[in-house]
C-alpha cells in the first residue's frame, strides 16, 4: 500500500474510476453499465433528508453486494452493544490502563473489545466505544456495522485498510471514518501490531461543527479529509464476511472479494484526517474556553447544540492566558465524557493516564485536575507556554455511558483512579 492516492473535501460528490470510463455519464442507473459491471446504489441517509444532509454514493461493481451465501450467528463474547445491561451503570470515575496487546496472533475481528456503550443500536441512538488490539492480517475476513458509522482512532501501529470505496493508509495521529455497512478488511505491517480505539456511531453520521463567529476557517478545514480512490480486485477466492447487526455478529461465506467496486460517485465514502491538521482556536486574553472549541466531528441529536456524540482532541497548542487557571477546570457536566490518550502527557493528570489508557467521568460526576497538578498550575508562572508531547481526545455525549462488566472487571481497570484527587486540601482563608 505505497503511494496511495485519496481526494480532498470533506462531504464532496466525489467520482473515482479505477477503470477509464467505468462511471456511467449523465445518468446513475443506465441499462447497461462499461465492463459489463452492476450498478448499486449505498444510502447512509435516508432518500428524503435533505439535499445538505443527505448521503449516498453508486457503486459499479463486478457483482451486486447480495452475490453471497447467507448469515449464521459468529460467537464473540466481548462486542456488546447498547442496551447492554449485564451490570448496572456505576456513577464512579472510571480510567484503565491501555488493554494489552495480544501475545498469540490475533485479527482486527477477534482483538475488538467493548468499554462501554450508551443510547439504543436499534433505535440508531447513541454510540459503542471499543479498544482494538491485534498483530495479524484479516486476510479473506471482512468486517462491517450495521449498527453504526465506526471512527477509529489508532494509537499504536499503521492500519493497511481495504474497503469497497478503495485503499487507506491511517497511523497514530490520524483518525478514520467508515460509514455504517460499508465492508472493510484490516491489515496489519510485518511485525508490527496495532492498538486504538473506536468510536461506533450509530446515530446521526458525523459532520463538520458550525464556526459561529470564527467564520469560514479554522478548526477542521474540509479540504484536509481524504478519501480513497476507486480500487478493486477481480478474485474469486472464497471470503467470510462478519456483519455486525443489532448487537450481534453473523458470518456469511462469499466465492469472491467483495472489494469489487471499479468505480463509484457520491459523497458517502470511508475518509481519514490527519489530527494535526486542526486549526486549534484558544483564548488570547483570560478565562479557559470549554473543550468544545476543540471538536473535530459532530454527531448531532435532534436536541439543538446537544449531541449524540462529539469527537474533540487535546491536541499541542500555545497557551497565552493571562491570569487564568490553565489545565481543563474543575467539572460537573450533564454530557458524558469518555477519554482517550493517543501520545504523551495530558495536562490534568500527569500521572497514570498513559497512551493507549483511557478514562470514564459519567454524566454528573464530577472531575477534573489531579491535587498535584492544581498546586503547580496555580503557582506556575503564566508567561505563554506550549503544549507540545500531547495527544488526548474524548467522545462526549449526552447519553450516560455504561461500562461493560469486561471493562469494570478488567485487571486493566485502576480501582484507586479518585485517590489521585485525595490530595485536595482546604485552602479557605475568610480573613483573607
Ligand atoms: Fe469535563
Amino acid at each position: 500500500m505505497k503511494n496511495l492516492k485519496y481526494m480532498t473535501g470533506f462531504n464532496n460528490e466525489h467520482e473515482t474510476e479505477a477503470l477509464e470510463n467505468a462511471l456511467p455519464k449523465g445518468q446513475f442507473s443506465p441499462q447497461k453499465v462499461n465492463y459489463k459491471l452492476y450498478a448499486e446504489q449505498f444510502s447512509s441517509t435516508a432518500f428524503t433528508a435533505p439535499r445538505h444532509a443527505n448521503r449516498r454514493t453508486w457503486t459499479y461493481r463486478i457483482r451486486p453486494s447480495i452475490a453471497m451465501g447467507d448469515f449464521a450467528p459468529y460467537a464473540h463474547a466481548l462486542i456488546k452493544t447498547a442496551p447492554d445491561s449485564d451490570i448496572p451503570c456505576p456513577p464512579n470515575v472510571l480510567r484503565w490502563n491501555p488493554i494489552p496487546l495480544p501475545e498469540k496472533s490475533t485479527d482486527f475481528v477477534d482483538g475488538l473489545v467493548t468499554i462501554g456503550t450508551n443510547g439504543d443500536a436499534k433505535t440508531q441512538i447513541g454510540m459503542g466505544i471499543h479498544c482494538y488490539a491485534a498483530n495479524a492480517s484479516m486476510g479473506n475476513k471482512v468486517f462491517y456495522s450495521s449498527d453504526g458509522e465506526m471512527l477509529f482512532v489508532p494509537q499504536e501501529g499503521k492500519l493497511n485498510v481495504k474497503t469497497e470505496f478503495g485503499l487507506l493508509s491511517v497511523v497514530p495521529g490520524e483518525i478514520m471514518v467508515i460509514p455504517r455497512g460499508v465492508r472493510f478488511s484490516v491489515d496489519v505491517s510485518k511485525d508490527e501490531p496495532i492498538r486504538g480505539y473506536i468510536c461506533e456511531n450509530y446515530g446521526h453520521p458525523f459532520v463538520l461543527p458550525e464556526r459561529g463567529p470564527v467564520g469560514a476557517n479554522g478548526y477542521s478545514n474540509q479540504r484536509d479529509f481524504l478519501y480513497p480512490v476507486a480500487w478493486f480486485e477481480d478474485n474469486d477466492m472464497a471470503h467470510t464476511v462478519i456483519n455486525k447487526f443489532c448487537g450481534n455478529l453473523y458470518a456469511a461465506e462469499m466465492d469472491h472479494s467483495p472489494f469489487d467496486v471499479v468505480a463509484w460517485v457520491g459523497n458517502s465514502a470511508p475518509y481519514k484526517y490527519d489530527l494535526a491538521n486542526f486549526n486549534v482556536m484558544n483564548t488570547v486574553s483570560f478565562d479557559h474556553p470549554d473543550p468544545s472549541i476543540f471538536t473535530v466531528l459532530t454527531s448531532p441529536s435532534e436536541l439543538d447544540g446537544t449531541a449524540n456524540v462529539d469527537f474533540v482532541i487535546f491536541p499541542p497548542r500555545w497557551m497565552v492566558a493571562e491570569n487564568t487557571f490553565r489545565p481543563p477546570y474543575y467539572h460537573r457536566n450533564v454530557m458524558s465524557e469518555f477519554m482517550g490518550l493517543i501520545e504523551g502527557t495530558y495536562d490534568a493528570k500527569e500521572h497514570g493516564f498513559v497512551p493507549g489508557g483511557m478514562s470514564l467521568h459519567n454524566c454528573m460526576t464530577p472531575h477534573g485536575p489531579e491535587a498535584e497538578v492544581f498546586e503547580k498550575a496555580s503557582n506556575a508562572d503564566l508567561a505563554p507556554q506550549q503544549y507540545k508531547d500531547t495527544l488526548a481526545f474524548m467522545f462526549e455525549s449526552r447519553y450516560a455511558i455504561a461500562p461493560t462488566a469486561y471493562a469494570m472487571q478488567s485487571p486493566q481497570r485502576q480501582k484507586d483512579y479518585i485517590n489521585c484527587w485525595s490530595g485536595l486540601k482546604k485552602y479557605f482563608d475568610g480573613n483573607l
